[in-house]
């Protein structure tokens, strides 16, 4: 059955604790090569997650998906979604064997390509896995690159990254958490309510009805620097989920030059994940019902 290993490079340490990094390698999807088992896996995971996602997802996220002609036969080709992205938007993806050092990652998104893993996860890992796979990458992240917007938001946030890779290890902190709250696990407000547009929260069955459904987290207003100190989980649900009005919202809270923004800050201490600010714009002030005590980063 075996494809082999993605190629691994070295275990490095980050406030997410020891996590593999790979090879910086452009590599083809090799497709042919992925078994039966392998699209059942991407088969199961995509009509579970269609199915809890209607209601839930944006609106604009469930019609890129259906637009790009992601269906739950087969692992999607990354030439055929290319063929799609490039003419939508002129991005691309690329594959890559998993992880990548920061400054390659940026670089890939300041030039408006997305590196999506070409391996995807063992059947007795549908509902947990610790490293990003193709499920979490392709049905998760690539759907929202055929909007424009989002799409400029992408390409802001790569040049943003290298930037801030430059200036110093605080400016990657501040710039990590506004990738974690809005790519990885941002809400957006429609005119029927509260949805998700995050790849974290769509890729995960439990995590899309708790964001959403449960009493214990706070639902706040999208605000970039009180984001940019806010802590977040790495191993549990989020114990904040942050709401932006639009996409346009993201990419014009980016165009600022954050270098000030980055100075500003390191005078201030982080924000623990589950505080409440007198400044925030809440839809929903958290229970904490089930909220670790500890773990925040
Ligand atoms: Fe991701």
């Amino acid at each position: 059955m075996n494809l082999g290993s993605p190629n691994r490079v070295e275990h490095q340490l980050t406030d997410k604790g020891y996590v593999p990094v790979y090879t910086t390698a452009v590599v083809d999807q090799p497709w042919s090569k992925y078994t039966s088992t392998d699209h059942e896996v991407w088969s199961t995971l995509f009509k579970r997650q269609r199915e809890i996602l209607v209601g839930r997802a944006s609106d604009e996220f469930l019609r890129t998906q259906e637009a790009m002609g992601m269906t739950p036969d087969r692992i999607p080709k990354y030439d055929d979604l290319n063929r799609m992205l490039r003419k939508a938007t002129g991005w691309e993806l690329v594959g890559v064997e998993g992880l990548l050092p920061e400054l390659t990652f940026f670089d890939h998104l300041a030039n408006r390509r997305f590196p999506v893993t070409w391996w995807i996860r063992k059947p007795e890992q549908l509902d947990y896995l610790a490293e990003p796979d193709l499920f979490h990458d392709l049905f998760g992240h690539v759907p929202l690159l055929m909007n424009p917007v989002f799409a400029d938001y992408m390409q802001a946030y790569g040049r943003g990254g290298v930037k801030a890779h430059g200036i110093g290890p605080e400016a990657l902190v501040n710039l990590t958490r506004l990738y974690w709250y809005t790519v990885e696990f941002g809400l957006i407000k429609q005119d029927d309510g509260l949805r998700i547009y995050g790849s974290g929260i769509v890729s995960s069955k439990g995590e899309s009805i708790h964001c959403l459904d449960s009493a214990a987290p706070n639902r706040i207003g999208f605000d970039l620097e009180r984001i940019m100190r806010t802590q977040y989980r790495i191993d549990t649900f989020q114990k904040t989920y942050f709401v932006i009005d639009s996409y346009e919202q993201l990419m014009d809270a980016t165009r600022p030059d954050f270098t000030p923004i980055y100075a500003s800050l390191a005078q201030h201490e982080a924000i623990p994940a589950g505080t409440v600010l007198d400044t925030d714009t809440v839809f929903n002030r958290g229970t904490g019902e089930g909220w670790a005590t500890d773990g925040d980063v």
